[in-house]
Formats: structure tokens, C-alpha cells, sequence
């Protein structure tokens, strides 16, 4: 980690100007500076840097942030890689070069002990397969037999583990390697005082880092025998973290950012299969079940992920619960299923690679087809099976973050399976809601049901719900949406400003007190127990309300320094509109009566009201939709509960705009 007095360093010195300069032609334009995104092929310049604020944005795409963000995005560094090359062309030593402690010193050297290891390791095999008669004889000519070619063998640095007990070990001592290291990668074992291979007589494929460093290795045997287990991979170590790694995406990063899609399949040998016929664009999770850190890992080069699966069914139960994740992430997933009995790897040198290419592009399906495909195999016009389609698919669909794109899906459902999208809107706010327990009036999730039952429920919906709320409910209710933001602008903008308020003492006096934006508005959420919805703002206040009870303040350029750059994005988008909102304020408004202070207290009295308002305003609307659609579930006294709370929230929210009114009006 580099420690943030660093962070800091760079950040300061780093100049945002100069840095997009070597990646952009800008011409000045007023104080700001112009020219092309390098995000899209555009005509017309919209992409801003601005060097007083030190930040950028793109207006074509949205994208937007510090000089850090930009490395992020154009160069698909991560957090630290971005800060290093700062660091590096501004000539800032980083601390790592020079480890603080003793231990930190070994961790790292361990670290670099254990790659190196790897390297040789990953050398020795590619010697035995080429120069060993045994490699040549076995495993070369297996290599051959499968079809790949020389210079395939040659990048992927396959390699072969002699049969013999202690080949490698014993190769890694002579060469003065420490055993305790070779058994942490897991190359070598001991048992009763003698050493020997954990690899024998097996193709080894290299698993290399995104920077191409060998983290690990898979081998396949090369015996029939069923009772052997067909692939050793290298056990976990501090180097080697299979959850977090894809095999081939060192080899396949460049082409997935240029084709801005990443295929996704099984195995080494499917990697190794499409590089050969000319697909670079692809990764294996090689074994372990796809995870969301794999998912974070593409997601750096591609939003878009197509599945590529052999049509057995362990494949499609698997590729189901990497669908799942996939749109978790934010991310688009499409599916390729190939024909019986064939995987990517075969399939794809069965054909000519044309051949191969027309097949991914015809039979690319979006993740509804695919999932309808398979579920409604067994019986198409079978109701029951239907109903539980659709809310399987709905299920899916309700993970994606972004509402936006739920509601593309969720118009594409309609269409497909001809059942109106306010009925498939309950069921995923049923299935939001019920996923973020943030209503707490939603019971658990309903026990399994005899399935009749289920399909009986599912269109039944419909008429529980009046008429007037068919239309304009919206799927996820944010309408509280602009006066948090306003409220969030506030904090971040003009946290450690002093702004001056009323106060009743213990004498019941009025008096004026002096307090700063954060802590007031960190109290008066408090107060009420009220948190942001969004999930960007509630990391935000979270930070703030952390550092407040440190009695730190934190101004808009400790943000714009954080790793998060959903934050980053956020803080410089403000930023960006700071200019503009004051600047109409003045020329619209033509507000020059007031004192700057009296603004500052008055905005953020306003805004507090209007944040309190509108959830007030938002819980009342969510009792009302519990009263409609669970109308017949409810018991008594959970009603006469809604009711009471209903009656009391109207009453807060005549006391509020009370309040409000009183701000806006004096
Ligand atoms: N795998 C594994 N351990 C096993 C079997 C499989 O780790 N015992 C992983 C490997 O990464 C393998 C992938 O799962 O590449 C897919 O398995 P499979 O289709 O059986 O292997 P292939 O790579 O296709 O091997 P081959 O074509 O040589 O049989
Ligand atoms: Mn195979």
C-alpha cells in the first residue's frame, strides 16, 4: 500500500494537464483546456480538463475525475498501478523500493522468491518438453496430436513434468532455491524426510499475472488411468489466489479491450484452442467456479462478457450462477452454447476459424433467450413451468444495479412472453425489496409453495392493485433521488463551513450556535436514523461521519485522493457544476442581497428539510403500496401498525414544510 502522505505528494505534484497531454491534443478554451475524448471517435471536442480544479470530463461518455481516474480509465491501470506511473514520471520515490520493517522486507522478498521459483519451474518444464526424450516422446508429441502449433506451445510456455519422483526438486535445489519456498508454491512435498514433485508426468500450463508473472501452475496427466485425477493445479500461496485470477487474460487483455467484449469459458485447453484459431479475447476460470473477483478482473478492460459453454448440463447449472454474478457486477452477459458433445476447444478445431466465428455470432444469445431456452426445453406450454420461468428470469434481472438497464430488460420480457411489465414490475420490486430488506414490513421470503400456487399468485397481482397505481409506480420508488443529492453536494462541497443556528438551552432559551455543515447534517440524519439510498452517497457519509468522530473535516480534495472512483466520479461531476450553479445563481437570480453566510445557512437548512421531506413523503408511499398489494396477507394489527405510522408521518410532514417554508420564504 502506498501510504497517503505519498498519495498526497503525487497527487500535488502531478499536473492533470500534462499528464492527459501525452495522450490528448488540448487547446485552451477559456480557463479550461479542450479536445477529442479518447473514450469514443468523436468529431467535435467535449472532452474538458480543467488544470485550476485538477480534474477532467468527458462529456460524450460521462466519464470524469482526477488525473489518477484518467489512468484508470484510458489505461486500465489499477488504483496503485496509477499512482506509480505519477510517481514515476515525477520522479517520487515510493516507499516500497525501501521497506519499513524487517518483516515487510521478508514478506516482500518471500514474495519475489516464491515468483522466481515459478519462473524457473516454469523454464525446467518447458526444457524437459523440448529437449528431454521423455518430454518428446510423451508430452510433445500429445501436443501435436491435439493440433497445436509451435508457436501456441511456444507463448502459452507449456511444458512437461518428468515421470520420476524428485526431477524438479531436486533441479530447484541444485540451483540453491530453499525447499521451505519450492513446498510453499507447492512444486515440491516432503514425507518422512525425502523430498519429491508434486507434478509427475504431467503437461504443465502456466498461470501467469496480468503483468505475466507465473503465479501457478495446471497440470494434466498424461495417463488413462480414471483413478488419477485428470488436472493438479498449484495449491493456494500467498502468490497464488485462484478466486482472483483468469488463465489467459495476460495473453487476451488486449484484445478484449479492443473488441470490448470478453468470451468466458472452461478450461486451459479451450484458452489455448481459440487463441489458435484467432480468438484472443478469452479467459478460463479454469476449474474453479466463476467469482465476482474474476468477474472485477474483466471488468476492468470490457463491461461485456459472452459464456461460452459445451451443452452439458453441469455446464449450464454452472453458467447459471455465473449469469447471476455477472449482471450483479453491472456487467452484460450473453451466452454461447455449442453443439452437443463439443466444447470451445473442439469445436473450434473442428471447423475452419470462419466457420467458428459465424457460429459464436449466430448462436450469441442475450441471457433471457438463453435461460428461457433451457428451462422451457421440458415443456414449453406448460403454465406452471412458465410462470416459474419468467420469475426466474426476473430474478436475474433484479440483480442488475443499474435501474435503467432493469427496465430495458424488463420491456423485453414483456414483449418476449407477452405479459405486461406493471405485473413483472411487482414482482421485482417484490424480489428488491425483499433482497435489500429495507422494507421492514416485508415478511421473509415466502416459504417454497406447492407450485400451483405459485403460477395462482403470480398474474393475480395485477388486480390487487388499483388502477391509478398501475401506471405511475415507478420500479425502485427513488424520487428522494435530487434532495439527496443536493444534501450530498452540500456535505462534500461545504462540510467544514461554519453556518450558525437556533438552539433552545436548558433554560428554554433561544440561543445561537456556532457548528460546521458536517456535524450538522451528520446530527440531523442521526437524529431521525436516516441514511442515504444511494449507494455512492451513503459510502460518502459513512467517510465523513468516520472521520467526524475523529474531529476531522474533510474538504472536496481528500475525496477526489480516495481509491473508490465511483467517489472520485461523483466529488469532480460537483465540482465540474460548482461554476456553473453559482454563476446562474448570480445571473439568474440576481442575489446579492443576502450575506454569503446567511446563503450557506439557509441552503443547508433547506436542504436538510427537503432530504427529510421527501423520505418521509417516500415511507408514506411505501405503506400505502404495502396496504394495497399485501392487503389480503395483513393482519390486523400489523394494519392498525401502518395506519398509526401513516397518520404520525403526515404530521411530520406538515411540521416539515412548516419549516421549509419558513427557510425559503425569510
Ligand atoms: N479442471 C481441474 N481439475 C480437474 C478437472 C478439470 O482443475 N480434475 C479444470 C481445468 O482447468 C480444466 C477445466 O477444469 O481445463 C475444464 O475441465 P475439462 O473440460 O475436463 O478439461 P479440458 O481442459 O477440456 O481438458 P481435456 O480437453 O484435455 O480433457
Ligand atoms: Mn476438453
Amino acid at each position: 500500500m502506498i501510504p497517503p502522505h505519498i498519495v498526497d505528494d503525487i497527487m500535488q505534484t502531478s499536473r492533470i494537464e500534462e499528464v492527459i497531454g501525452e495522450f490528448v491534443q488540448l487547446k485552451r478554451a477559456g480557463s479550461n483546456l479542450k479536445g477529442l475524448s479518447p473514450f469514443t471517435d468523436e468529431k467535435t471536442a467535449s472532452f474538458v480538463v480543467s488544470p485550476a480544479k485538477q480534474i477532467f470530463k468527458c462529456f460524450s461518455t460521462g466519464k470524469g475525475g482526477t488525473v489518477v481516474s484518467f489512468l484508470m480509465e484510458k489505461e486500465h491501470y489499477s488504483y496503485p498501478e496509477a499512482l506509480k506511473w505519477l510517481a514515476d514520471k515525477y520522479g517520487i520515490q515510493l516507499p516500497e523500493e525501501r521497506p519499513a520493517t524487517a518483516e515487510e522486507l521478508a514478506a516482500i522478498s518471500e514474495r519475489e522468491s516464491l515468483h522466481i521459483i515459478n519462473e524457473f519451474a516454469q523454464e525446467h518444464f518447458k526444457n524437459n518438453l523440448h529437449n528431454t526424450d521423455e518430454g518428446k516422446k510423451i508430452a510433445l508429441s500429445y501436443f501435436v496430436e491435439r493440433g497445436y502449433r509451435p508457436d501456441i506451445i511456444e507463448k502459452f510456455q507449456l511444458g512437461y513434468s518428468i515421470n520420476k519422483s524428485d526431477d524438479f526438486t531436486k533441479a530447484g535445489l541444485a540451483k540453491g532455491y530453499k525447499l521451505e519456498f519450492m513446498e510453499k508454491v507447492g512444486l515440491s512435498k516432503t514425507k518422512n524426510n525425502s523430498q519429491f514433485d508434486f507434478f509427475r508426468g504431467r503437461v504443465m500450463f502456466p498461470i501467469h499475472s496480468i503483468s505475466g508473472r507465473v503465479l501457478g501452475f495446471g497440470g494434466r496427466t498424461l495417463f488413462t488411468d480414471k483413478k488419477i485425477a485428470k488436472y493438479f493445479n498449484s495449491p493456494e500461496s500467498v502468490i497464488y489466489n485462484k478466486s482472483e485470477i483468469l488463465y489467459g487474460l495476460h495473453f487476451s487483455k488486449g484484445d478484449i479491450i479492443k473488441y470490448d467484449n470478453c468470451f468466458l469459458c472452461e478450461g486451459y485447453t479451450d484458452v489455448i484452442s481459440m487463441f489458435q484459431a484467432g480468438i484472443q479475447n478469452v479467459v478460463s476460470s479454469s476449474g474453479t467456479s466463476l467469482t465476482k473477483e474474476q468477474i472485477r478482473l474483466v471488468k476492468r478492460y470490457t463491461k461485456n462478457i459472452t459464456i461460452l459453454y459445451d451443452g452439458d448440463n453441469a455446464g449450464i447449472k454452472a453458467s447459471f450462477r455465473g449469469i447471476d454474478l455477472i449482471l450483479q457486477e453491472g456487467m452484460n452477459v450473453k451466452v454461447v452454447l455449442f453443439p452437443e458433445g463439443e466444447d470451445p476447444d473442439s469445436y473450434s478445431k473442428a471447423v475452419s476459424t470462419t466457420e467458428l466465428e459465424e457460429y459464436i455470432a449466430k448462436s450469441t444469445q442475450d441471457f433471457i433467450s438463453f435461460k428461457a431456452g433451457i428451462l422451457l426445453e421440458e415443456g414449453e406450454n406448460d403454465p406452471i413451468k412458465r410462470a416459474n420461468l419468467i420469475k426466474e428470469i426476473v430474478h436475474s434481472v433484479s440483480l442488475i444495479p443499474d435501474q435503467i438497464t432493469r427496465n430495458v430488460y424488463m420491456q423485453s420480457i414483456s414483449e418476449r412472453f407477452d405479459i405486461s411489465e406493471q405485473i413483472l414490475s411487482n414482482e421485482l420490486i417484490k424480489l428488491r425489496t425483499d433482497a435489500t430488506k429495507q422494507n421492514r414490513f416485508n415478511r421473509p421470503v415466502q416459504p417454497t409453495q406447492p407450485v400451483e400456487s405459485q403460477y395462482q399468485e403470480f398474474p393475480s397481482d395485477e388486480d390487487l392493485i388499483p388502477p391509478e397505481y398501475r401506471d405511475n409506480t415507478p420500479i425502485v420508488d427513488n424520487q428522494d433521488e435530487p434532495t439527496e443529492f443536493d444534501l450530498m453536494r452540500i456535505l462534500v462541497m461545504y462540510g467544514p463551513n461554519v453556518v450558525t443556528i437556533d438552539q433552545v438551552d436548558e433554560k428554554g432559551e433561544k440561543v445561537k450556535i456556532e457548528t460546521s455543515v458536517t456535524e450538522l447534517i451528520c446530527h440531523e440524519l442521526a437524529v431521525d436514523e436516516l441514511v442515504f439510498n444511494n449507494p455512492i452517497y451513503n459510502k460518502l457519509h459513512q467517510i465523513i461521519s468516520e472521520a467526524l468522530a475523529e474531529n476531522a473535516f474533510l474538504k472536496t480534495s481528500h475525496f477526489k485522493r480516495l481509491e473508490d472512483q465511483e467517489v472520485v466520479q461523483f466529488v469532480t461531476e460537483i465540482e465540474m457544476n460548482q461554476h456553473e450553479i453559482s454563476h446562474n445563481w448570480i445571473t439568474k437570480h440576481n442575489i446579492f442581497t443576502n450575506t454569503e453566510k446567511d446563503k450557506m445557512n439557509q441552503a443547508v437548512m433547506g436542504s436538510i428539510y427537503a432530504f427529510k421531506s421527501a423520505k418521509v413523503e417516500k415511507r408514506i408511499r411505501e405503506i400505502q403500496k404495502v396496504l394495497i398489494s399485501k392487503e389480503e396477507e395483513i393482519t390486523d394489527e400489523e394494519l392498525m401498525d401502518l395506519l398509526a405510522e401513516q397518520v404520525s408521518l403526515e404530521q411530520v410532514k406538515v411540521l416539515i414544510s412548516q419549516k421549509l417554508g419558513r427557510i425559503i420564504i425569510h
